[in-house]
């Protein structure tokens, strides 16, 4: 019942019942012996346990014990406003696709890369999509394993994709274009690359059936398309982004 409500909400909740359950107890003189650390700590606690008890995920339990603690660890630093606006900033430069797709920003490994050099053509000319791709790291690698392929990179957040196009430059099979995968004609490549999160494959899987072409791979890196069975399943040795799942369109 309670999982029904958004995590966010269920979040906000859980501090402000913290909040209010401190300071009630703070008045009544429960916690009279109390020093502000005390008091913090007690209320980050709190916070934990109703975060537990209206069930939001494990992850944010943690984040709700320290949420509180930081702010006035924070205050009592006094640090320049400034620096919050610079750090608010460089978080939104990297993790913008967080809050629209739910999609975090984290890498394939290299093990992981090189699992999928080897479903790529070897001397036969193709083209490779990595649907948010990062920095491009991907790119590089399998680049530098298949000369024959063209390697294509759409990437959302502004800061690793200005970093991805500096970074490969000089790579002549190599691009990245900084915006939105969902305007992309899939249609257009060989093989389809996606390391994402389970909130956007449903949508991502009717895209790719819709627009990709007969024969042309799918590849997503950990997240399953509900209710569709991979034609392969391959755990990268040493991989530590899990499995990578093959679908021939
Ligand atoms: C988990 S990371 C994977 C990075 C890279 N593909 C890799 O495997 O190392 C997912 C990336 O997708 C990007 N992203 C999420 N939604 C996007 C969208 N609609 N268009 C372009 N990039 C997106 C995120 O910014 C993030 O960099």
């Amino acid at each position: 019942m309670v999982e029904a409500l958004p995590v966010w909400f269920r979040a906000v909740l859980s501090q402000l019942l913290a909040i209010l359950g401190t300071f009630l107890l703070l008045k009544s003189g429960g916690l009279f012996w109390a020093s502000l650390g005390f008091a913090v700590a007690f209320e980050g606690l709190l916070a934990m346990a109703f975060g537990w008890m209206l069930r939001l995920p494990y992850w944010w339990l943690p984040i709700q014990a320290l949420f509180v603690p930081a702010i006035v660890i924070s205050w009592r630093l006094n640090l320049p406003p400034v620096l919050y606006l610079a750090g608010f900033v460089l978080m939104w430069l990297v993790f913008r696709s967080n809050l629209r797709e739910r999609v975090p920003f984290y890498l394939t490994d290299r093990e992981t890369w090189l699992a999928v050099s080897e479903l790529l053509p070897r001397n036969a000319a193709f083209k490779f999509i990595d649907l948010g791709c990062g920095w491009g790291g991907g790119l590089a690698v399998l680049a530098g394993q298949c000369k024959s392929g063209e390697f294509r990179g759409v990437e959302s957040a502004p800061l690793p994709a200005l970093l991805g196009r500096f970074r490969l430059r000089n790579e002549k099979n190599c691009r990245i274009r900084f915006g939105d995968f969902w305007i992309e004609d899939l249609g257009r490549f060989d093989v389809v690359y996606a390391f994402l999160s389970p909130a956007p494959m449903p949508r991502l899987w009717r895209k790719a059936r819709k627009e990709m072409k007969p024969g042309s791979l799918f590849i997503s890196n950990t997240f399953e398309v509900p209710g569709v069975e991979p034609d392969q399943t391959l755990i990268p040795r040493d991989g530590r982004s899990g499995k990578l799942l093959v679908w021939r369109m």
